[in-house]
């Protein structure tokens, strides 16, 4: 059965194992990388069974590489899909990104130029990739470090390919605010631009100050500001399942609850203002 994602969840990493799987963590669900799990068997699959036994599931990608001009891999999509028919999740995404070129994996979420032609590149993997499952994907904002000269806002961008392919938009908010002050803009712009009424999840994480900018690290707390740009994302999209990405410096489970409990808190202040 594919239960529907609601509420209030967190990424399933490694030290926390134990908690999801007795079903002792105190989400509304969980998300796990899709590759950690695609084509495996054994341990990692039954700890997936287990968890997944207790909670809803979002299965998150990052090799799909849907803005690649080689197109999508057929194999990637065949292993996806055993995946996904046999756990059931109630939610698929990936990023807009690509992540290759020429059968070779770079393993980064690298950037997409937001060109009228990537968009048709994009577009094109989308509709493969949602038939190819034969159902909707939700699909990440990324944070960029770097743009490229005359290409249209990324904003746009997602507009037209939410338009055209039918898919969601998995709203990283940290992203939003990594990627806005990187470029020099105002993130409650970047934030108003986006195509609101698509977001199916939305992802919260912390973020690092490198040499030139904003680093996407997933290794600290939210940072304020990533919160307050929450508390006015949810006010206009109500209620969206929201988690958090925890990928470095991973603390004791009690501690992602707790900030987790930050989120539940200006949701419901926002459906008060609402
Ligand atoms: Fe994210």
């Amino acid at each position: 059965m594919t239960d529907a994602l609601f509420g209030f969840g967190l990424g399933m990493r490694r030290p926390h194992y134990a908690s999801f799987t007795a079903g002792d963590a105190a989400v509304d669900f969980f998300e796990v990388i899709s590759e950690n799990f695609m084509g495996v068997g054994g341990r990692p699959i039954d700890t997936l069974m287990r968890a997944r036994g207790h909670y809803p599931l979002a299965l998150h990608g990052v090799s799909l590489s849907v803005g690649s001009a080689d197109g999508l891999n057929r194999d990637y999509l065949d292993v996806l899909k055993v995946l996904v028919d046999r756990i059931e999740p109630a939610v698929v995404s990936d990023h807009l990104c690509w992540t290759g070129i020429g059968g070779f994996n770079s393993h980064d979420l690298l950037p997409v130029p937001l060109t009228e032609e990537a968009l048709d590149t994009v577009c094109r993997g989308i509709d493969q990739a949602q038939t190819h499952l034969g159902r909707q994907m939700l699909f990440e904002n990324p944070s960029t470090y770097i743009a490229f000269p005359g290409t249209i806002p990324e904003w746009e961008f997602l507009h037209a390919m939410v338009r055209r392919t039918g898919c969601g938009l998995l709203l990283d908010v940290n992203n939003v605010h990594v990627s806005a002050t990187n470029h020099g803009l105002d993130p409650q712009a970047w934030l108003n631009g986006l195509p609101l009424d698509a977001v199916g999840q939305i992802h919260l994480a912390g973020h690092s100050q490198g040499e030139h900018g904003l680093i996407d690290t997933h290794d600290a707390a939210i940072d304020p500001q990533v919160w307050a740009l929450y508390a006015e994302t949810i006010r206009r999209t109500g209620p969206v399942p929201t988690m958090i990405e925890r990928d470095g410096n991973i603390p004791d489970l009690d501690e992602l609850i707790d900030e987790l409990g930050q989120a539940r808190t200006l949701a419901a202040l926002a459906e008060v203002v609402a």
